[in-house]
């Protein structure tokens, strides 16, 4: 399928127009960032895997009616989805504590807590995605009250799936990010689950030993990544014939 202009190119990935009007190709890049990409390094494989990652849960969502930008994947690095207009927030999603919430509470990590605790960064990488308040979002516009209630019912459904998902390969879910997006149909708006779902944008512990299988492990230099999220897409059974090596091997 032939991918018209690029329109965004971001850290992780590179939006083109589509084929239709309202649709983009979504490619994924093996460039990992992190600290506000105060720390980068190029990851084979990385792209391939979150591609087909991101596809698998997206897929799974849609089965279950939560509504997202995926429509198909087009290769081994390029997705076509639904344009939106992306609500310049990330929706964390915690189950057990981690990263910058275990450092600001002084909280051990792995910590369960007490429920699910879903929490919003302004998207904004000049200012580092601050933490900010739900009346900020409200009174700076940036969503409804209405839309607010929408995005933590949605939230909470993703979180449930995954969750559960994770569970059945022996995987801790212990916190995720997700965007959202508006899409208009006549005169109705609806929020629907943007940008991807990865181990770039989850924390994944193995059950048994605690060993990380996302991005912690290129943040905090625990080894390699790539073999990290393969690890993933094969308990996934995503990927089941191509190990590393032949996500390594496509340069597409
Ligand atoms: N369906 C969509 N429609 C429009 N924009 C999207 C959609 N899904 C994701 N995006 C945006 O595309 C960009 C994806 O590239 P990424 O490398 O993650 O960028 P960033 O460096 O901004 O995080 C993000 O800015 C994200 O908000
Ligand atoms: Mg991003």
């Amino acid at each position: 399928m032939a991918r018209g202009k690029k329109i965004y190119e971001g850290k992780a990935k590179t939006l083109y127009e589509g084929p239709e009007p309202g649709t983009l190709i979504q490619y994924f890049k093996d460039d990992a960032t992190a600290f506000n990409a105060e720390k980068k390094a190029v990851v084979d494989g990385k792209g391939v895997l979150n591609n087909r990652l991101s596809e698998f849960f997206m897929e799974g969502l849609n089965s279950i009616g939560v509504p997202n930008h995926f429509i198909k994947r087009l290769n081994m690095r390029e997705q076509l989805i639904r344009q939106c207009e992306i609500v310049p927030l990330e929706v964390i999603v915690r189950n057990f504590a981690a990263g910058s919430m275990s450092k600001r509470l002084g909280i051990e990590e792995g910590t369960r807590l007490p429920r699910p605790i879903i929490e919003f960064s302004y998207k904004d990488d000049d200012l580092g995605d601050p933490l900010v308040p739900e009346e900020y979002i409200i009174a700076f516009g940036w969503a409804s009250q209405q839309d607010m209630d929408d995005i933590v019912a949605l939230a909470l459904r993703v979180n449930d799936f995954m969750a559960g998902v994770m569970y059945g390969v022996g995987i801790k879910l212990i916190d995720f990010k997700i965007e959202i997006g508006r899409v208009w149909e006549g005169d109705f708006m609806r929020l629907i689950v943007a940008d991807e779902i990865s181990p770039d944008s989850c924390r994944l512990w193995d059950i048994e030993s605690g060993q990380k299988l996302d991005k912690d492990v290129f943040r905090r230099d625990l080894g390699n990544l790539t073999d990290a999220y393969t690890e993933v897409a094969r308990r996934l059974g995503v990927l089941p014939t191509n190990g590393p090596a032949a996500a390594n091997s496509v340069i597409n």
